[in-house]
Parts: structure tokens; sequence; C-alpha cells
């Protein structure tokens, strides 16, 4: 089977970027990931990336003074390994319209929770302020609405008595490195697009995302 081209955006510790590459050495991901490319040239994720023999570039957004200049390097980069789906695995820098439109139906995200509740920042300890009993991760198309493109697959965990932000994420963290792969695959397979801002599954529009507990795959 041919094997999709990716790039994979990181920011920092690349725990995603990790379940994708060990999704591919399980022979359970039919993707060839061409390049990581990071914002901060001391992202764990880098390393893990060069573990695994993958090429890594840093374009620093310290060194622009414009996002649209940031954005244009970024894109340069991205472009020369002519992926055919950009990974946003905790890439934590706000795109400009003109990059998000260039790669339109192409372009993936994972935000932790339950997309549309708390968008942006802080979700984990926004969650728990709110006295919020469930919380999750989503993975969705990204547009020029920041966390607001259609979601694919959604996990749902429980918020527990005692949780605190960090055991919370790592609870959250546990599930979206099963949804982001499994994601990517139905991209690979060309089962999973997005049209006009609507997410299709094997040809039937997605009204709801999928819910990972309830998939079979
Ligand atoms: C993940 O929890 C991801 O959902 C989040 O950053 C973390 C990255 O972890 N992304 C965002 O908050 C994007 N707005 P990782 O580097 O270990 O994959």
């Amino acid at each position: 089977m041919k094997r999709l081209p990716i790039v994979v955006l990181i920011s920092g510790g690349g725990s995603n970027l990790q379940a994708v590459i060990d999704a591919v050495d399980e022979q359970n991901l039919p993707v060839e990931i061409r390049a990581v490319i990071s914002n901060c040239a001391d992202a764990y994720g880098l390393q893990r990336a060069l573990a695994n023999r993958i090429e890594t570039e840093v374009v620093d957004h310290r060194r622009f003074d414009r996002r649209e200049a940031f954005d244009c390097a970024l894109q340069r980069a991205i472009d020369r390994h002519a992926p055919e789906l950009v990974v946003l695995a905790g890439f934590m820098r706000i795109l400009t319209p003109g990059f998000v439109a260039r790669y339109q139906g192409r372009l993936m995200n994972i935000h932790p929770s339950l997309l549309p509740a708390y968008r942006g920042l802080h979700t984990h300890r926004r969650v728990l302020e709110a006295g919020g009993v469930r919380h999750g991760a989503s993975v969705h198309f990204v547009t020029r609405d920041l966390d607001g493109g259609p979601v694919i697959v959604q996990a749902e965990v429980p918020v527990l008595p005692g949780d605190d932000p960090d055991t919370l994420a790592a609870r959250v963290l546990k599930q979206e490195h099963k949804i982001y792969p499994l994601a990517i695959r139905w991209f690979a397979e060309g089962r999973l697009r997005m049209v006009d801002d609507k997410v299709f599954l094997d040809d039937e529009l997605l009204t709801n995302p999928v819910l990972w507990k309830a998939c079979s795959e």
C-alpha cells in the first residue's frame, strides 16, 4: 500500500509524535514521516525524530517580527517535503489565515478538550476550575477558526476526585495517543476528507465526531 507523505509540526515533548512513530513501526499506519519541524530548538520531540532517523528542522518564531513572515518560512520548510497531510502535534503557534488556506483539508490538529468546549490554552486547569466531570481530547481539521474546525474523533475521560491539572492531562494524553494515529490512518487510507468545512468518513457526513470508546476502527 502507498504510504502517505506527512510532515509533523511540534513545539514540545512530542509524545503524540511518538504515538505516530510507534503506529508506523507497528505497521498500523501507512504514512511516511518525511520531516518533523519545530519552532523550538529544544523541543524534546526533535530527539524522538532523530532517534528514528526522521529529518528535523527548526524554524524559530523569534527570528521573525511578523506572524506572516514566520508562517512563510514554515510553509517553505514544509513544502520542501511535499506532504499530503500536515499534522500539528502540540504545535503551539497561532497560524495565519493564509497558511491555513494553503493546507485546507490536509491540516490536522489535536486539542486537549472535548471541543467545542475549552478552546485555547490551559484546558485541564479550566475544566477543574469549572467543576467539570468529563474531559477529553479532539482531533479536528484546521480552519481559520482557532480550535474551531470540524471535529473528526474524540476520546472522553472522567475527571476524578483529587485530580490536579497534571493528573488530568496525563489521563487525556493517553487517549490522545490512541485517537491521533487513528484519524491519521483514516486520512491515509482515503476514508476521511473535509469538504466545505464538513467531515466525511467513508463517504458519510459526520454529523457528530466519532467517539473513541464506541468506535471499532
Ligand atoms: C497535547 O496535549 C496536545 O493536545 C496539546 O499539547 C500537548 C502536546 O503534547 N496541544 C494543544 O494544546 C494545541 N492547542 P506532546 O508534545 O507530548 O504531543
